[in-house]
């Protein structure tokens, strides 16, 4: 078979997503292409690892024909507050490399590019509550505005050039095998690091600000699943809305305090990521993903709260032993 390329293979996700895939269609198969952060070690040892600067047309355009890539999935990029403090890489990293990966795949015969949008390609003037698939969109971060070109490039990739481009809006992605980086859903996976290290934790964002979310293992089947779905079943491409649990850290502190009474929460509110989680919708309608490739995630709110904290206890007493032994 062709091979399968995952750009940002370090990433949160993408460090979850190779060892999916090469479950799936094989080791050798899935070939993890990394950049400036250190790949976990089963990511690099278990199959090839690459680097690539998506910035770098030379290095993408590589990548892709020596490899003999058949599918990109393509994971790199400035996650939404990061992106805000620094203009310049986050219109490199998610513009131009998007750009790089796409051309690249149409010059090499590539059958099929994954990119994942986000919830940030909404906006303040986009209604909130249950967000139609198709609506007024309009986001205000450099990211979202990343996303929405992530997305309509996309289509026009689909319909000018013959690519199959798929994408989906991802809602904050909660996880405990690597640490997310600088987004503003972060606090519902630093909460859980801080409850079981500290018994406390001090939020940035306001205690009713609701936002969708969703556990890992649901997000990993959900990139799956749209990639493999049946073309001709798919009216949307790169642009579905998938929804999963939807809660604000108020809730999420109670979930975790019934299970770890001693657990406390306080607030110092960050205005920046504040404001990104604000202009963001509160739930999403993804009955388009229902319909087209039969969506259906399958945590919810305590289901997750029960399985981060049995992984993460375990993940962090090893650690602490493994220090201990140093
Ligand atoms: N994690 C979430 O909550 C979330 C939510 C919605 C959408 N998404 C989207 O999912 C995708 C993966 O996100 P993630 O959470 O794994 O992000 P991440 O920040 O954890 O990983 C992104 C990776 O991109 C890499 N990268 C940065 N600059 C690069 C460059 N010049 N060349 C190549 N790689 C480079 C980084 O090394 C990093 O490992 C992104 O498109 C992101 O926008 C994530």
């Amino acid at each position: 078979m062709r091979k399968i390329l995952v750009t940002g293979a370090a990433g949160q996700i993408g460090s979850e997503l190779v060892p999916a895939l090469r479950q799936l269609y094989g080791d050798e198969n899935v070939i993890a292409a990394g950049h400036r952060t250190p790949m976990p070690d089963d990511v690099r040892e278990s199959g090839p690892a690459i680097t690539v600067d998506v910035t770098d047309v030379a290095s993408v355009q590589r990548a892709v024909r020596d490899h003999d890539v058949g599918t990109v999935y393509h994971m790199s990029s400035l996650l939404s507050a990061l992106a805000e403090t620094n203009r310049q890489r986050a219109h490199a990293v998610n513009i131009e490399g998007l750009y790089n990966v796409l051309e690249a795949a149409v010059d090499n015969d590539v059958d099929q590019v994954i990119v994942p949008s986000s919830i940030a390609a909404f906006g303040p003037d986009t209604p909130p509550d249950n967000t139609p698939n198709e609506t007024l969109q309009r986001p205000t971060t450099l990211y979202g505005i990343s996303k929405v070109f992530g997305e309509l490039m996309g289509n026009y990739y689909v319909e000018k050039l013959g690519l199959d481009v798929r994408g989906l809006r991802l809602p904050g992605i909660i996880s405990w095998k690597t640490e997310p980086t600088a987004g503003t859903t972060d606090y519902a996976v630093a909460i859980f690091y801080a409850a079981i290290r500290d018994g406390r934790y001090t939020c940035y964002l306001r205690p009713d600000t609701r936002l969708p979310m969703m556990y890992m293992p649901d997000c990993i089947k959900a990139i799956i699943d749209l990639a493999r779905a049946d073309a001709s079943r798919l009216r949307h491409h790169t642009d579905f809305n998938v929804g999963a649990v939807s809660f604000t850290p108020a809730e999420l502190a109670e979930v975790i305090a019934s299970r770890l009474p001693d657990f406390s929460i306080d607030y110092d509110v960050d205005p920046l990521r504040q404001g990104i989680a604000d202009s963001w919708p509160n739930s999403l309608d993804d009955s388009a993903a229902r319909e087209e490739w039969d969506w259906n995630p399958s945590f919810d709110l305590d289901a997750m709260a029960d399985d981060m904290l049995d992984n993460l206890s375990r993940k962090l007493a090893g650690e602490g032993r493994s220090d201990q032994e140093e």
